[in-house]
């Protein structure tokens, strides 16, 4: 049996929870990520009879059953990840009944899943809908998305429209748009409900006044879709704050970025006025 500290997996979780403590993102233990796993992979560091507790997740996951995750713990602190992985992250997987999670590494303190592990496990079921390929969901709180939720119509529409303007990659690299709710409390089934509902329609999505998720077929993809909101909301919040505007990028150029680089069957062309 290969060391489980070693394996690609753990070391993708600490590198992504240090980046994104050290981007301000995610202070104390905000945030949390679940990346879902290959069984093969995961058999050549761990025994998978071996169950060492299990934990009630407390909602539905049947379309996730056997899946096996490696998640965040409720209450970690990001900047510790990559110091004590094997207290703060944890590897379970969803029992027979779909509500149960099988602890099979980690949390080697008594800890748990983070809070939010509806709106990860709702929305990793919502996305391999759509995208078969999907193992990441990652909530954060960036620091200048969080800020711009503040003086910023929480519209979908209106709120894409305005980070597309913010530069010229926004378009590239999120034509789907973003996906947003209101404010809502957090931890709960129902914001999970919400969220994944969302998510079969968006890669990324804002809880108002909270933070932002992001996902993607592996870490990169879902750190750079939150990358890249909180780049334009940094422009934004640094731009508004000079007191005047004078220029932007105008809907028919950002139809232009779109043919260029052929969006036009991802773009959200209602969010635009052409
Ligand atoms: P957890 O510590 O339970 O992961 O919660 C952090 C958070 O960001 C809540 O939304
Ligand atoms: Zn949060």
């Amino acid at each position: 049996m290969k060391d489980i500290l070693t394996a690609p997996f753990v070391e993708d979780m600490k590198r992504a929870t240090a980046n994104m403590y050290r981007q301000t993102w995610d202070e104390r233990n905000g945030g949390n990520i679940s990346f879902m796993l290959e069984e093969e992979k995961v058999a050549e560091y761990l025994d998978l009879n071996n169950v060492i507790r299990t934990i009630p997740t407390g909602f539905d996951a049947t379309g996730l059953i056997g899946k096996i995750f490696i998640v965040t713990g409720t209450g970690k602190y990001f900047k510790n990840v990559e110091v004590d992985p094997e207290t703060n992250l944890g590897i379970i997987r969803i029992a027979e009944d779909g509500t149960t999670a099988e602890l099979l590494w980690g949390w080697k303190d008594g800890g748990k899943f983070t809070s939010e592990l509806p709106a990860h496990l709702m929305s990793h079921m919502a996305r391999l809908k759509v995208n078969p390929e999907n193992r990441v969901i990652m909530h954060s709180h960036p620091t200048y998305t969080l800020a711009m939720n503040h003086i910023h119509e929480l519209d979908e529409k209106k709120l894409t429209h305005t980070l597309w303007e913010m530069c010229t990659e926004c378009m590239v690299v999120f034509p789907d748009g973003i996906g947003v709710l209101p404010w809502m409390v957090c931890g709960t089934n129902e914001i999970g409900i919400a969220t994944a509902k969302k998510m079969e329609e968006f890669r990324l999505v804002v809880w108002g006044l909270h933070g932002i998720y992001g996902c993607g077929k592996d870490m990169d993809e879902a750190f750079g879709l939150i990358e890249t909101v909180e780049k334009a909301a940094m422009l934004y919040m640094l731009a508004t704050a000079s007191g005047k505007r004078i220029n932007t990028i105008s809907d028919s150029q950002l139809w232009e970025i779109v043919e260029a680089f052929h969006l036009e069957d991802s773009v959200r062309r209602d969010f635009l006025d052409l």
